[in-house]
């Protein structure tokens, strides 16, 4: 391993998604800041049509505000009876000022009446790296699951009490976030996001 120096800017503030990112990078020698540290940051519009599109332009636009890589996530909860919704929308699923609990309660009540079998759902997670406004890469990461009739756990954040892995008889939220980063559409991604900078260390 060469330069202890590497830094990585996170794109965001939300918790949850840090506290994954610095389990799953732990081991190499990269000093994460995030968005957390900025005051009076401009937010990122995200009205693309796709997560992709979403977390390309989150990595570009919030590069401005760091000297270091900057690594963007968006992610997507993917309902099949739904056909696909709530997607890109995820966030903002139950309105524009919508809390984790509000989104859950709607996803429940639009999925009433429809049986296990048919609750079929995926977590779809893209992460971008930029620098100095331009993308480097993107890393795109998913996982399968259930959507459960009532939550359970209080681990994790958003769809998390909701998102049922049959593997486990367990929901993100009865995970601690090192069993959820194994698994999960955020710790496939960030797999990916580990072994290019491995290597990009191990070059120097
Ligand atoms: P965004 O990537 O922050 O735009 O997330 C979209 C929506 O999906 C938000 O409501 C998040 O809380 C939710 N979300 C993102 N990642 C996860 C996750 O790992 N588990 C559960 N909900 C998530």
């Amino acid at each position: 391993m060469s330069s202890p120096e590497t830094r990585l800017f996170l794109a965001t503030t939300n918790e949850g998604k840090i506290l994954e990112i610095r389990h799953a990078l732990e081991d190499l020698p990269i000093t994460l800041s995030t968005l957390r540290e900025i005051k009076d940051f401009e937010v990122c519009a995200e009205d693309k049509p796709t997560v992709l599109e979403n977390a390309i332009y989150k990595g570009m636009f919030y590069s401005r505000y760091s000297e270091a890589m900057t690594l963007a996530d968006d992610t997507g909860l993917e309902v099949d009876a739904l056909m696909g919704r709530p997607g890109v929308h995820s966030a903002r699923y139950a309105g524009e000022t919508a809390t984790y609990e509000d989104n859950n309660m709607k996803l429940l009540q639009e999925l009433e009446n429809i049986p296990e079998a048919r609750r079929t759902a995926r977590f779809v997670c893209v992460m971008a790296l930029g620098f100095r406004g331009r993308l480097i890469k993107s890393f795109l990461g998913t996982c399968e699951g259930l959507i459960l009739t009532k939550p359970r756990g209080i681990q994790g954040f958003g769809y998390d009490p909701l998102f049922y892995i049959p593997a486990l008889k367990k929901t993100f939220a009865e995970l601690t976030a090192e069993e959820k980063n194994r698994i999960s559409h955020r710790g496939k991604a960030l797999e990916r996001v580990h072994d290019y900078f491995q290597y990009s260390l191990e070059a120097g």
